[in-house]
């Protein structure tokens, strides 16, 4: 099966799949115990002026829909017509201003100059991740902030969730290689967290690769470059 086809009868099968409590697009660090990514993002963007906001394989669109509510420019891709759509009605709902682009991440264009991409979830269905970071990083803005959560191959991919192609990745494969250099908020491997929250699987176990990270600043003029 495609991973498009698994999460239209996913996202169509119940009104919310991700997301599920209260409060979920709250700024509010305290309001999101369950996702240490998010803490450490509103932690992060709590003290920036709204910048311009990419989330990549943004679902239902919670994280877009969160930050376009604290004025961000938002935005949002995905390659479910389903998720796209209900991120559409979602935003509506909430009264939030976000662009919606059903396509690839991979064959997402844009100028770039992001202050913050979020790539929650989707790495793992991405076979090609090293060119996706690359052009992600490429489209971020000196200083800019990269939130990215993967399976990590630390355990088995579950049963449940082999119906679809997933490619998750080493502890130190190409996620941890392509942020060396980068300022770390947060680098942790969560290993062998249950998941409970969906009625279509069994309870199962993933592991995360959990990375947010700013990327470097443009060197200062007349900054002496390093040596070859
Ligand atoms: C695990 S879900 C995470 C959703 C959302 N980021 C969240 O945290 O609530 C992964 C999402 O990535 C989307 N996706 C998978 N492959 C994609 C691709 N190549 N381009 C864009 N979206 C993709 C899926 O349709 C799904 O909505």
């Amino acid at each position: 099966m495609e991973v498009r086809e698994f999460f239209n009868a996913a996202y169509g099968a119940t009104e919310r799949y991700w997301w599920r409590k209260q409060r979920r697009y709250s700024a509010d660090p305290a309001d999101h115990s369950a996702s240490l990514i998010t803490q450490v993002v509103l932690r992060h963007v709590r003290g920036l002026p709204p910048g311009r906001a990419l989330d990549l394989g943004s679902g239902e669109g919670t994280d877009a829909i969160r930050m376009a509510l604290l004025g961000w420019e938002v935005d949002a891709v995905e390659i479910s017509d389903v998720g796209a759509k209900k991120i559409e009605r979602f935003a509506y709902e909430a009264g939030a201003r976000v662009t919606v682009h059903h396509t690839d991440a991979l064959a997402f264009d844009s100028a770039g100059g992001y202050d913050l991409v979020v790539c929650n979830g989707l790495l793992h269905y991405v076979a090609a991740k090293e060119q996706l970071i690359a052009r992600m990083q490429e489209m971020t803005a000196p200083g800019g902030c990269h939130a990215v959560s993967s399976w990590s191959t630390f355990t088995p991919v579950p049963p449940g969730h082999q119906v679809v192609p997933t490619f998750p990745d080493d502890e130190d494969g190409a996620i941890t290689r392509a942020y060396r250099g980068w300022d770390k908020l947060l680098h942790y491997y969560e290993r062998n967290r249950l998941e409970i929250a969906h009625e279509d699987m069994e309870p199962h176990a993933h592991s995360h690769i959990k990375m947010v990270a700013l990327k470097p600043a443009r060197p200062s003029r007349g900054a002496r470059r390093p040596a070859a």
